[in-house]
């Protein structure tokens, strides 16, 4: 008997040798795709801060998505990602049953979690999944957990219960203060530090920007501040040299020495310049196939 392309893909696959098929997909705000699949052999290793390695179909790139949650018993991983680009597009189409080529992972180091007292945790856009599994584990390890998960507008800000069932108290703050008194998490940050709360870390996740930002912020403040660096990354195991940034004067490779890094080392400058180095690449060929999509329902 022939086996498919996908048969050889996931036989050839070090990490999940099934097939992962996709248990669900929706969208949870805009622009944000929640997927869940089904790879029991991830779900029974994954940690908070773990990430993998997904692609849509044979022709996509290969996506690392950091895990916002599974169920090891019924041996499911979910993702939460923003559509940026071509693949990510591809990924926001998968249907419940779809198979996915390639989902490798665990990869890249867990958070660290230890006890240390009160902690904040910022989440934005695609950053608001992936801090609630850490909410929960820190809060499991006996933390007083903060989280302030930030947006533009209410509509914005999702598993706001989710959120709230695993903090000791879940700030919200929104550019246009449909929800919460504060317009972003530098606010809640300078609020906190002001009546005084005994911040011992900050963890912060979402876009690039979003991390440099919050890093500056608590600098002055002696606060260590824990960013998760979303480099462009293709193997994520340290081979290719792709996912490189400097910390601290050293480089470090984001999938095997991070993606969590000390926010007041990071050479944001670097990163932030590499981070757009295929946007048009990706941009150009999404807008094609949105156009051929239209043009085939015509
Ligand atoms: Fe290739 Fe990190 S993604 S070395």
């Amino acid at each position: 008997m022939t086996s498919s392309w996908n048969e050889e893909v996931h036989r050839n696959d070090p990490y999940e040798p099934g097939p992962v098929t996709v248990v669900e997909r929706k969208q949870l705000a805009p622009n944000i795709q929640l997927l869940t699949v089904h790879a029991p052999v991830v779900a029974a290793k994954i940690l908070p801060g773990n990430f993998v390695i997904v692609r849509a179909d044979q022709t996509s790139e290969r996506t690392p998505l950091t895990v916002a949650d599974w169920d090891r018993q019924a041996g499911t991983v979910s993702c939460v990602f923003m559509t940026v680009g071509t693949s990510t597009y591809k990924l926001s189409k998968l249907k419940k049953g779809d198979v996915v080529p390639t989902f490798a992972g665990p990869l890249g180091k867990p958070f660290e979690v230890e006890t240390w007292g009160d902690v904040l945790l910022i989440g934005g856009c695609y950053g608001i999944g992936i801090i609630y599994p850490l909410a929960r584990a820190l809060k499991e390890k006996g933390n007083r957990v903060i989280s302030v998960i930030e947006g533009r507008s209410s509509f914005l800000l999702y598993w706001r219960e989710r959120l709230e069932a695993v903090s000791d108290e879940v700030v919200y703050a929104t550019k246009d203060l449909s929800l919460g008194d504060d317009r972003d998490a530098a606010d809640v940050i300078e609020g906190l530090v002001k009546k005084g709360v005994p911040l011992q870390r900050v963890f912060v996740n979402g876009c690039t920007f979003l991390m440099y930002h919050m890093s500056q912020v608590t600098k002055p403040h002696g606060i260590k501040t824990i960013v998760s660096l979303n480099p462009i990354m293709i193997d994520g195991t340290g081979m290719c040299g792709v996912c490189r940034v400097s910390v601290g004067g050293a480089t470090r490779f984001a999938c095997v020495d991070g993606p969590d890094f000390d926010g007041h080392e990071v050479d944001w400058t670097e990163l932030l310049q590499r981070r757009k180095s295929y946007l048009t690449e990706e941009i150009i060929p999404q807008s094609t196939s949105r156009c051929e999509e239209h043009a085939g329902n015509a």
